[in-house]
């Protein structure tokens, strides 16, 4: 579903919310229209999902005329990148929030003595060189358009979808954890670097949550949560990532950058 062109600014704010077809991201893109954001809404190849998607936002607004769109674009592709914020110019005129949600879990869980180069690879294309290189893009474009002076009142915020594997190893997927990791350390250099811009940066970091993703190891976590994996003993829910999302949107945290929320239920406390 495409919206019509529209050249120039508007008043109203816009996010870019990757991988916003499914799960986590498109919550953070229904959450994002409840608190009034337009939205651009990324896909790498799930076109009906999307379509889906983008109606169940366009409801979620109580905006009158909200603007939704989407965009099929492979976030490890330096042309596709480029092509989605032409696209998002193109469409809504300006940026505000850059969501790096879109990623993805090996193919397969294998023991770190036998992973693959191939496996490794792509996760960290997706995961990990994906959202830089993009978020370097939107950071030029966010100083260019806040040197412009032409928005007023303009506090734009990059966030990161990080998750509890930036720190919790687990040997059968350990691309996968490095890929976190290194989002996590992206979310560090982006805040120090871009404080100065006027943009803050954060990382929010879920624990286990119902989606796609996880549907093939419910029973493993379904097992785990019951044995205590988290205080709060219940799966995540994707509302739940995106409320957290929606919070820092409605500019809930201006003296904080390179902040870690963590939204996993207690996960990372540690017990005796
Ligand atoms: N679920 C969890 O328990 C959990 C926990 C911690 C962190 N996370 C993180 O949260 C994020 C979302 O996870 P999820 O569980 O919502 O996953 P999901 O249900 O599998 O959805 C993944 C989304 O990312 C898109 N995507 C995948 N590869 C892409 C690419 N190369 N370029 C652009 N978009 C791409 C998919 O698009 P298509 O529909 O077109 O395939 C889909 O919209 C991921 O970064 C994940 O690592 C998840």
């Amino acid at each position: 579903m495409d919206v019509p062109n529209t050249s120039g600014t508007s008043d109203r704010k816009v996010a870019l919310v990757t991988g916003a077809s499914r799960g986590i991201g498109r919550a953070i893109a229904i959450e994002l229209a409840r608190v009034n954001y337009d939205v651009m809404m990324n896909y790498a190849a799930n076109r009906e999902a999307a379509d889906e998607a983008s109606v169940a936002v366009r409801a979620a607004s109580t905006r009158e005329g909200v603007r939704v769109a989407t965009c099929q674009a492979n976030i490890a592709e330096a042309s596709d990148r480029e092509e989605l914020l032409q696209k998002t110019r193109q469409q809504f005129g300006r940026l505000d929030l850059l969501v790096n949600n879109a990623g993805i879990a090996p193919e397969k869980r294998t023991d770190l003595l036998d992973a693959t180069v191939e496996s490794f690879d792509q996760l960290l294309d997706v995961n990990l060189k994906g959202p830089y290189f993009l978020t370097q893009a939107v950071a030029r474009w966010m100083i260019e358009q806040r040197t412009s002076g032409e928005i007023g009142d303009y506090h734009p915020a990059i966030v990161s979808i990080t998750s509890v594997s930036a720190y919790a190893a687990s040997p059968e997927r350990g691309d996968y954890c490095v890929s976190k990791a290194g989002l996590s350390m992206m979310t560090k250099l982006y805040a120090a670097r871009l404080a100065n811009e006027g943009i803050n940066v954060y990382e929010i970091r879920p624990g286990v949550i119902a989606t796609d993703m996880t549907a093939g190891v419910k029973e493993k976590y379904d097992r785990l949560i019951d044995a205590g994996l988290s205080p709060i003993k219940r799966w995540g829910t994707p509302e739940d990532v995106g409320r957290a999302v929606a919070a820092i949107a409605t500019g809930m945290f201006p003296f904080s950058t390179g902040e870690v929320i963590n939204v996993d239920g207690g996960f990372h406390l540690r017990r005796l």
